[in-house]
């Protein structure tokens, strides 16, 4: 497919079934994807942590698509995303989106005070998805390539669910996605 069309797809998704509520949190999934893109954008990460902050929770969006497994959803969200994704992007931003979910167990597991701060839908997410990683699987995940970065991506995602917040359109973050487009070897 042509790179335009693929931003077209991706800006769609973001815009016609993103106005679906984020769970059981007080924003919309575009509003939550916009905070989380500009809290990655105000800590000066790279262009593809800043997209994958985006679109790291696409998988919720793309759950009609013909890949997703209709039961299950819920609880794989990021990888019916990472494969989204992989068919046009780099590892650098397909990984972090992959790993979202694992750095917060990560996180509850090696950051005193973590668990605390999430969100009740966070919380009863996190059941669902195996709970704080015991020490093997802590040091298992952190191993892993692009870890460090889907930790940080976490802490955006924790931090983008502020009815209040303004951010950048859509546009904005598309343009980011569409350059990054350009350099996946798919795309060509
Ligand atoms: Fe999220």
């Amino acid at each position: 497919m042509m790179i335009d069309g693929q931003i077209e797809v991706i800006a769609g998704l973001l815009r016609e079934r993103g106005r679906a509520r984020y769970g059981a949190e007080a924003v919309s999934q575009l509003q939550h994807a916009l905070q989380c893109a500009a809290w990655a954008e105000r800590e000066e990460a790279p262009p593809a942590l800043i997209a994958a902050a985006l679109l790291h929770d696409i998988g919720h969006l793309v759950a009609d698509d013909e890949e997703a497994a209709p039961r299950g959803i819920d609880m794989q969200h990021e990888d019916v995303a990472a494969r989204y994704l992989a068919r046009w992007f780099l590892p650098a931003l397909v990984e972090p989106v992959r790993l979202h979910v694992a750095a917060k167990r990560y996180l509850c597991a090696v950051e005193p005070g973590y668990f605390e701060t999430l969100s009740f839908a966070s919380v009863r997410s996190l059941m669902l998805q195996g709970g704080a990683y015991d020490d093997a699987g802590a040091n298992g995940f952190i191993a892993r390539p692009h870890a460090a970065e889907a930790v940080r991506l976490r802490r955006w995602d924790d931090l983008a669910k502020d009815p209040a917040a303004l951010t950048p359109p859509l546009e904005h973050y598309m343009m980011i996605v569409g350059g990054l487009l350009a350099d996946a070897p798919s795309a060509h």
